[in-house]
């Protein structure tokens, strides 16, 4: 059998129990995790490997796992609304956020699109993640904290305005989850790199409204998309085989645009410059 690697203090691990629920918890070689079904020591779990059986003061099943991220951003403490994991997932991917990106992220909020980016960008990489609000900062701050065990090197968490940032930074990808995000576009066309894609999490229509019109009003930004994701979780067990009876009915739209060079800079073939010319001109 492999062994997965073992428990440290400060880290968090999930304990998995046979109803299917989920605990997650912050080691500390003197704490003690308590439920309806007894208790069981950190320092029981301290050093042992992931994936390892325990059974609670009370004879209870449980097993020790790390929270994969998803698990983690649903079971940290929130303050401002995080995006779920349901959209997380195609935020990187339809932003196409790759290791060595330099990322431009606002608002950091509880710092749940911050964790995922870190992660996607790889060391190579770097993030930049911005919040207005002190409070906002501070409570993505402890989360991420907790999570990676320290802030990661190659992020870095600011408390500023995103369009101050964004003209000061030059970057390859724009991710914002703010209530304007159209605010930040004018800005961002000077920095962001060509090729370059911005991605908003915005969730009501006339928002989603506000972002295209304000993109279409720009020459520099093409390739524009919106979608959103629907999750349906199903129900297995034995001959029981069904869709889940609730589901998260709506959460937000994602939009992504690329931004691409200004129409002067238009390599021309010699053939056609004398009609482009001409075109340009009003001729
Ligand atoms: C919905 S929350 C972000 C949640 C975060 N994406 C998460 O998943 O945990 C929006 C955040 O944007 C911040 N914000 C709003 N306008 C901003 C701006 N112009 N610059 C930076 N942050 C801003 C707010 O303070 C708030 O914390």
């Amino acid at each position: 059998m492999a062994a997965g690697s073992s428990f440290g203090e400060g880290e968090p691990a999930l304990l998995l129990d046979d109803k299917g629920r989920k605990y997650l918890l912050r080691l500390r070689s003197t704490g003690t995790f308590q439920y309806h079904r007894g208790s069981l020591a950190h320092a029981d779990i301290i050093g042992r490997p992931e994936g390892t059986r325990f059974v609670s003061s009370k004879g209870a099943p449980l097993i020790g796992v790390r929270p994969r991220l998803a698990d983690y951003i649903l079971k940290m403490r929130r303050g401002p609304q995080v995006v779920y994991p349901k959209d997380l997932g195609p935020i990187l991917v339809y932003a196409d956020i790759r290791p060595g990106a330099t990322v431009v992220e606002a608002g950091t909020g509880s710092g749940a699109v911050t964790m995922a980016l870190v992660r996607a960008v790889g060391l190579t990489g770097r993030v930049i993640s911005c919040d207005s609000r002190e409070d906002h900062a501070g409570r993505g701050r402890t989360n991420i904290k907790r999570y990676f065990g320290s802030i990661p090197e190659h992020l870095d968490l600011r408390v500023g305005d995103v369009r101050e940032i964004v003209a000061e930074v030059e970057h390859d990808r724009l991710v914002l989850d703010l209530a304007e995000p159209w605010q930040v576009i004018p800005a961002a066309a000077g920095t962001l790199r060509t090729g370059g894609l911005v991605a908003a999490y915005v969730p009501t229509v006339p928002q989603v409204d506000k972002i295209h019109s304000t993109l279409a009003s720009s020459d520099r930004f093409v390739d524009v998309e919106t979608f959103e994701i629907l999750l349906r979780t199903w129900h297995v067990a034995g001959r029981s085989v069904r869709p889940d009876h609730g589901m998260v009915g709506h959460t937000g739209f994602v939009t992504t645009a690329r931004c691409v060079a200004p129409p002067e800079d238009t390599i021309v073939h010699e053939e056609s410059m004398h009609s482009y010319t001409a075109r340009n001109a009003g001729g």
